[in-house]
C-alpha cells in the first residue's frame, strides 16, 4: 500500500462507498434506504451544502460520484447530471440505480487527475463530496475542475478538516494511545467491547502498525479516516484549503459534521444538538 492512484482505485473498487449501508435484497428499497441514511444519518448536512434543488437545467459534473446517491438527488431535481468515478464497481451500481428509478444521467469511469473526457468550459456546477483528498494529485484535479467549469460557474467540494476535534484529539492523540493497547492480540476483543469499534478494524490497525512500525503522519491519517485499509487520505486546514483552490475566485468555506459514531459510548451520550454545534466549529 503506497497511496498510488492504482491503490486508490483498487481500494474503492473493492469497497464502493455507502454500499454497505443497507442489506435490503430488493434493489429499489436498498437504494432508498441508503438515501435515507445519507439524509438522516451522520451526513444529514449534505442536502444543506449540496443544495440539490438549486440546479434545475444546469449542467452538473460530480467528481467521485460513488454509487450515485447525491447524483440521484441532482438529477431528480432537474439537473443535467454527469458522474465520474475512478472505480468501475461504483459506476456500475450508480448506473443500475439511475435505470431502476428511471432518472437521467451519464456516467464515465475516469481519473479526475488526468484530462477529464470533457471539453473546456462545459459545466455550470461541479460537485465532489469526500473525494479529492483521497487522490494522490489533488492539485491536478482542481486544475481539471477549473478547465471544465464555465467562467462564472460554481463548485462545492467537501474535504476533510484538519482543524477539528476528530483530527487533533481522536486521530492524532487518542488513536495513538489506543494502538499501544491493542498490541497484545487478546486486547482486540476487549478494546472492541469497551469502545464499540469493530474488531476487524482494530485487527487491521494492529497488523499495519506491526508491519510498518513507525509511520509518517500522512500514513497515519490515511489508515485512520476510512478504515485501516484506506490507502490515502489527506486533511486540510483553512489556509491549506484556500491555497488548494486559489485558482478560483470568490471562495467560501464552511465546517460541518462531528461524527459521534467514532466516539463509542461517549458519542452516544452527546445530544444531537451539541454534536451538531461541535460539527460547526
Ligand atoms: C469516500 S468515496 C465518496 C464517494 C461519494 N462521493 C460519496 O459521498 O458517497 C471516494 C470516491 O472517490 C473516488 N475517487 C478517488 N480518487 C479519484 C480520482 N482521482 N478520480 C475519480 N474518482 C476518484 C473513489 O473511487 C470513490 O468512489
Amino acid at each position: 500500500m503506497s497511496g498510488s492512484i492504482n491503490d486508490v482505485k483498487t481500494f474503492w473498487d473493492a469497497n464502493p462507498c455507502q454500499s454497505t449501508l443497507s442489506d435490503q435484497q430488493d434493489r429499489k428499497k436498498y437504494f432508498e434506504e441508503i438515501t435515507i441514511h445519507r439524509c438522516n444519518g451522520f451526513d444529514r448536512y449534505v442536502p444543506i451544502i449540496a443544495k440539490f434543488e438549486n440546479f434545475k437545467d444546469y449542467d452538473i459534473l460530480e467528481i467521485g460520484c460513488g454509487i450515485g446517491t447525491d447524483g440521484q438527488e441532482f438529477s431528480k431535481n432537474g439537473a443535467r447530471y454527469v458522474g465520474i468515478d475512478l472505480a468501475p464497481s461504483s459506476i456500475k451500481i450508480a448506473k443500475e440505480r439511475f435505470e431502476l428509478f428511471n432518472i437521467k444521467g451519464k456516467f464515465v469511469i475516469a481519473n479526475a487527475e488526468k484530462s477529464l473526457p470533457f471539453p473546456d468550459n462545459l459545466f455550470d456546477h461541479i460537485y465532489s463530496f469526500g473525494v479529492i483528498h483521497h487522490s494522490p494529485n489533488t492539485e491536478a484535479i482542481v486544475e481539471e475542475m477549473y478547465r471544465v467549469l464555465k467562467p462564472g460557474g460554481t463548485f462545492c467540494v467537501m474535504i476533510y478538516n484538519k482543524s477539528s476535534i476528530n483530527y487533533y484529539i481522536e486521530i492524532m492523540f487518542l488513536r495513538k494511545l489506543l494502538c499501544r493497547v491493542i498490541y497484545p492480540k487478546f486486547m482486540l476483543s476487549v478494546v472492541s467491547k469497551i469502545t464499540g469499534f469493530a474488531e476487524w478494524k482494530l485487527r487491521g490497525h494492529r497488523e499495519i502498525i506491526i508491519k510498518k512500525g513507525n509511520m509518517s503522519k500522512e500514513e497515519w491519517i490515511s489508515i485512520n479516516t476510512d478504515g485501516p485499509y484506506c490507502p490515502l487520505a489527506k486533511v486540510y486546514d483553512k489556509k491549506e484549503a484556500f491555497e488548494l483552490f486559489k485558482i478560483f475566485e470568490d471562495l467560501r468555506m464552511d465546517v460541518w459534521g462531528f461524527d459521534t459514531s467514532r466516539w463509542s459510548f461517549i458519542g452516544k451520550l452527546i445530544p444531537k444538538s451539541i454534536s451538531h454545534r461541535l460539527g460547526r466549529i
